[in-house]
Order: structure tokens, then sequence, then C-alpha cells
């Protein structure tokens, strides 16, 4: 079996889902928090399925993680569990560095321990889910993210987030812990958590609420579809070679108030509002402090290496992913509680416009 840290939260929902649909898939044992961004009814229709577990665990306890280990003898762990929004990083970092680099520390030391004792030792995988802002910020001209572009991390969710990949490759070297590392770009589709862009606009843009674009709106992000990057993760652990790091993307470069304006394209054509368009609710607001300006991933060691590439367009998976949120609003309500309330107050209260 495989188990998946953080499978309750977006991507490792999306990856769990799609794994078990795989014909003769093996069975997975998901261990997640249940933060405020992990959802346990993401994962409903998995429920009693023979091929799926579920254990609300935190990755900070070691004897947790080491008793799971031993008693389900997995062959692979990949590891999504982390806090992941930058503005929350910037409000308060002290969850980030807590789960990012102790909780991936803790798991470490506890599948190191198992690991050590396995006959197979070869066989194993440690797969370690990353960011393209470990990489920092790029200026217009300068070329995208490769797997050796230096370290910079700007925000205190990035720098978490490379001191993990730090501790996941010094592990490999160290010991000989068999790992595998993918840096992937944004990310939007089915079950984000609406504080990140692409939902919060959608969903503000419906609800008929200001849509809040940080600075200029010029910012560049690198836009995956979802599904595309768990093949990319299917791939990885299946033909990854040992200790390396890959780069994940779609070469899908858009500027967010481009996003933005092509989320509100598609809500005039499906849900036409009764006078004017979805684009006159845009207001250019405070800027988030230490923002990143560019990122773009050069995948081509992936696509050359394991023969991955992106099945979805931006504009296809755009559209799937406003579809989805209009068809899901029960999960929409049931994630959007009083915690959620209070984080929107915070973020934006004092933005203005
Ligand atoms: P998410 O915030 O939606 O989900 C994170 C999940 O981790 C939640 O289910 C949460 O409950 C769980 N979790 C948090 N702390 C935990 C702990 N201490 N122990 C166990 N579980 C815990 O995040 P996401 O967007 O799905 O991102 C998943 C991974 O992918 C993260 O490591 C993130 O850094 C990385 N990543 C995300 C993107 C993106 O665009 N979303 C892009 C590249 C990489
Ligand atoms: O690049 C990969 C990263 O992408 C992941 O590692 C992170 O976990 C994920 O959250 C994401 O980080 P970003 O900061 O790029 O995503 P976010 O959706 O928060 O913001 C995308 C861009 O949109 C960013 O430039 C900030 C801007 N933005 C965001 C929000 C929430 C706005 O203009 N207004 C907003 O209200």
């Amino acid at each position: 079996m495989i188990f998946v840290t953080g499978g309750a939260g977006f991507i490792g929902s999306n990856f769990v889902l799609e794994w078990l649909k795989q014909r003769h898939a093996e069975p997975v044992l998901v261990i997640d928090k249940l933060t405020y961004a992990g959802n346990r009814d993401n994962l409903n229709s998995c429920n009693g399925e023979i091929g799926f577990k579920f254990v609300h665990g935190d990755i900070c306890d070691y004897e947790s993680s080491l008793s799971l280990l031993n008693e389900y003898q997995p062959r692979a762990v990949l590891h999504f569990a982390a806090e992941s929004h930058v503005d929350r990083s910037v409000h308060g970092p002290r969850d980030f560095i807590w789960t990012n680099v102790l909780g991936t520390f803790e798991l470490l030391e506890a599948v190191r321990r198992y690991w050590s004792s396995l006959g197979n030792r070869d066989s194993f995988r440690f797969l370690h889910v990353s960011t393209d802002e470990v990489y920092g910020s790029l200026g217009p001209n300068d070329s995208p993210f490769s797997e050796t572009t230096p370290y910079a991390p700007n925000s205190p969710y990035a720098a978490s987030k490379a001191g993990s990949d730090h501790v996941v490759r010094a592990y490999h070297h160290t010991y000989g812990l068999p790992t595998l590392a993918v840096n992937c770009s944004n990310n939007y589709g089915p079950y984000q958590f609406p504080e990140k862009l692409i939902p919060l606009m959608i969903l503000n843009a419906i609800e008929g609420k200001a849509l809040p674009v940080y600075g200029d709106g010029l910012n560049v992000r690198d836009w995956l579809f979802v599904s595309d990057h768990c093949a990319a993760i299917r791939r990885v652990l299946q033909a990854g070679r040992i200790g390396e790091t890959y780069n994940v993307g779609a070469r899908s470069e858009r500027s967010n108030i481009d996003v933005v304006r092509s989320i509100c394209r598609i809500l005039d054509n499906l849900l036409p509002k009764r006078s004017g368009c979805y684009g006159d609710q845009i207001e250019f607001v405070k800027d988030r402090p230490g923002h990143d300006r560019r990122y773009a991933i050069d995948p081509s060691k992936i696509e050359r290496e394991l023969g991955w590439t992106p099945s979805e367009s931006f504009e296809t998976g755009l559209h799937r992913t406003v579809c989805w949120y209009l068809e899901n609003m029960g999960w929409v309500n049931g994630v959007r509680d009083g915690r959620y309330r209070d984080w929107v107050k915070a973020n934006y209260d004092h933005r203005g416009s």
C-alpha cells in the first residue's frame, strides 16, 4: 500500500480520488490533521472501499507515524501535508515552520526508522511534494525555474517549504533514503479551498462581492490543472530517479488580472448578470507584503526523462473549474465556516481599494 499525508486537502484529495480510480490500484492510507484546509468529505466517495483508510493524525507526531508505518508496511510515503497559503504565512508564520519544517522532519525520522528495518529497502520511496516558490521571484525576461535554479524563498511559506526540501535532500544524501521530489507551479481545480485566487474570485463574483486584485494585478503565475499534477506525481513515483527533483508545470504563465478577467468572461457566459458584467466587480487593493512578481517553471526534465506532459490547457481547465464550483455550492458552504469568515476579515478588511 501507499501512505498519503495531507490527503484531505486540495491536491492530496484529488490525488487519492484519481489513484483509487486506476485499475488494480494499491490501497491508500491517508494521514491528515484536518486543519481548516483539510476536509474529510472530499474523500467521501472512497468510504467503504477496501483499499482506503483514513487516519486523523498529525505528521509532527513521530510515534503515531512510526506505529502506522510498522502496522501497514507501505512501499511508499507521498508527503503532501503542509500549511499552504502564503497570505496566512504572512499573518502567522509559526504553524508553517511547525508543520512544514518540523513536521516533515518528524515524518522523515519515523520513515527512516521504519525503512531501516525493511528487508528490501531499495524498493521503498519517500515522495516529497513541494513548490516553485522555493526559487524566489523572476524578472520579466528571466528564464523559467529549472531544477538547478538556486533557492531564494521570499515568504515564510516559501522558506518553510525550502527548509523541508533541504531536510528531504539530506536524508537521501546522508542515510540513503530513496527520496523523490516534485516542485510544482500554481495548481487549480476542484476542491481548492476558497482562500486561493481562482476559487475566491469565482465565489466572490457570483455572490456580488468585490474581486480583490493585489497591487497592479501584473504578478505572473504559471498555472497547472490539478489532475495534471497528480499524473506527474504518479509518473515520478513509478519511474523517477532516486534522489532527484522534478519541476512540474504547463508553460502556462498568466498575469493575475488576466486570470480574473478570464473567470469573469466564463461567468458572463454561464451565468449572465441582470445588468453589467462580472468584470465591473474588480477592485485593485493593497498588495501582499513581499509579493513575488513572477513564477515560471521549465518542465523539460520531467518531459524528457519521464515522458510526462499536461493534458489540460488553461482555458479548458479554467472552464471546468468554474463549472465545478457552480455545481458544488454544497461543498463550498460546508468549508466556509466561522473560521473562514474570520480569515476573510483579517486578510481583506485593511486592504481598501
Ligand atoms: P491544502 O492546504 O489544500 O491541504 C493541506 C492538507 O494538509 C490539509 O488537508 C491539512 O489538513 C493537512 N495538514 C496540514 N497540517 C498537517 C499536519 N501537521 N499533519 C497532517 N496533515 C496536515 O494544500 P494543497 O494546496 O493541497 O497543497 C498540498 C501540497 O502541495 C503542499 O505541500 C503544498 O506546499 C504543495 N503545493 C501546492 C501548490 C498549490 O498551488 N496548491 C503548488 C505546488 C505545491
Ligand atoms: O506557486 C505554487 C504556490 O501557489 C503553492 O506553493 C501555494 O501553496 C499556493 O497557495 C500558490 O501560492 P500563490 O501565493 O501564488 O497563490 P494564491 O492563490 O494565494 O495567489 C495567486 C496570485 O494571486 C498571487 O500573485 C496573489 C494574487 N492574489 C491572491 C489572492 C488570494 C490576489 O491578487 N488577490 C487575492 O485575493
